[in-house]
């Protein structure tokens, strides 16, 4: 729905919520073989995200609440995408985290369930957004075998057939900054400068794709990764420096939907093995975003005790 509208439109985006949630509850408890009496509390995230399909899952959550008197665990957006490793890996605290996603760029030390220290994060876009909005405008999904694909999923595709990968130079964002933090606007008008100079060359109108479109999208993922590559081994060296990771436990877990990029992951790998880091992924379906993260990061903090609510009232949305 979101592809055929050339992104995410609120409205649309709270109206299928709304029509979905009561399904997908049912189907997910009836495939399970469970029923709310199994249940022992109502995972539901709270922020950050749009706050029209926000309220919607809120609603609903409050509902079954109490409905069913349960209490609710409320879930922090990112924090989620941070932890659901943990449910795939034997993972221990603490580790690094790298979460690249439509809506987010960030370092950040995962020290607890609850604690977080952020090293860095994207000053203007996020990686996924860039690729979404470049793919768009290279008008990738003219390619009928891109047409159901996200942004960065073409992006990767079509660059891996490159023929050239080095016929375009793009800039390594901040290379002069010694902190954690990352920017893609730049990148993503690079990127869009060269489009139109081959578009102008090559006289392209209306649906046509320039000729070097996959050695375009080639060098936009090498320069996506060396930024991402650059700041991560930044992370690294400051967590060394400030003792925040052990040697015993040097980790670094990336997700979120960009971290589904295999180019993206290999480059990144590359550095943890330089570095003496472990690099774990949750599988595809568990880094774009899913319910199953929301319901681990409950799971997570039912264990300890933590941020148990009863007091429905007090629960809202705070937007972003
Ligand atoms: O985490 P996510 O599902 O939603 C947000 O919280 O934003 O991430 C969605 C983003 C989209 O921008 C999409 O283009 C990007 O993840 N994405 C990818 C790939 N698969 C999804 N980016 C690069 N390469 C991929 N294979
Ligand atoms: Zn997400």
């Amino acid at each position: 729905m979101h592809l055929r509208h050339g992104g995410i439109i609120p409205d649309i985006a709270r109206d299928l919520h709304s029509s979905s949630v009561e399904p997908v509850v049912s189907e997910t408890l009836q495939q399970a073989r469970v029923t709310m009496d199994d249940i022992a509390a109502i995972a539901v995230t709270l922020k950050p995200g749009l706050p029209l399909s926000l309220v919607v899952g809120m609603k609903y959550a409050k509902h079954l609440a109490r409905k069913y008197n349960k209490p609710i665990i409320p879930i922090h957006h990112m924090e989620a995408h941070a932890l659901v490793a943990r449910m795939q890996h034997n993972i221990e605290f603490p580790y690094l985290t790298l979460l690249i996603s439509g809506g987010h760029c960030l370092l950040a030390v995962v020290e607890d369930v609850i604690q977080f220290k952020l090293l860095g994060e994207s000053i203007d876009m996020a990686p996924g957004e860039m690729f979404d909005k470049v793919a768009r405008r290279m008008k990738l999904r003219n390619i009928p075998e891109f047409a159901q694909m996200c942004g960065g999923q073409a992006v990767e595709v079509a660059g891996s057939r490159a023929t050239n990968p080095h016929l375009f130079k793009l800039p390594l964002p901040l290379a002069d900054y010694k902190d954690c933090n990352f920017s893609f606007n730049g990148l993503k008008t690079s990127v869009l400068l060269h489009l139109h100079r081959k578009e102008k060359e090559h006289q392209i109108t209306a649906d046509k794709l320039i000729p070097e479109v996959n050695d375009l999208c080639a060098a936009m993922l090498m320069a996506t990764s060396r930024h991402l590559v650059h700041r991560t081994q930044r992370a690294m060296e400051f967590c060394q420096q400030n003792n925040l990771i052990p040697d015993s436990k040097k980790q670094l877990i990336v997700s979120g939907g960009v971290a589904c990029n295999n180019y993206i992951f290999n480059a990144l790998s590359l550095l943890c093995h330089e570095f003496n880091y472990q690099i774990y992924r949750p599988t595809p379906k568990l880094c774009t975003d899913n319910g199953v993260m929301i319901a681990w990061n409950g799971l997570e903090k039912w264990r300890r005790g933590l941020d148990i609510v009863t007091d429905l009232n007090t629960l809202d949305i705070e937007g972003n």
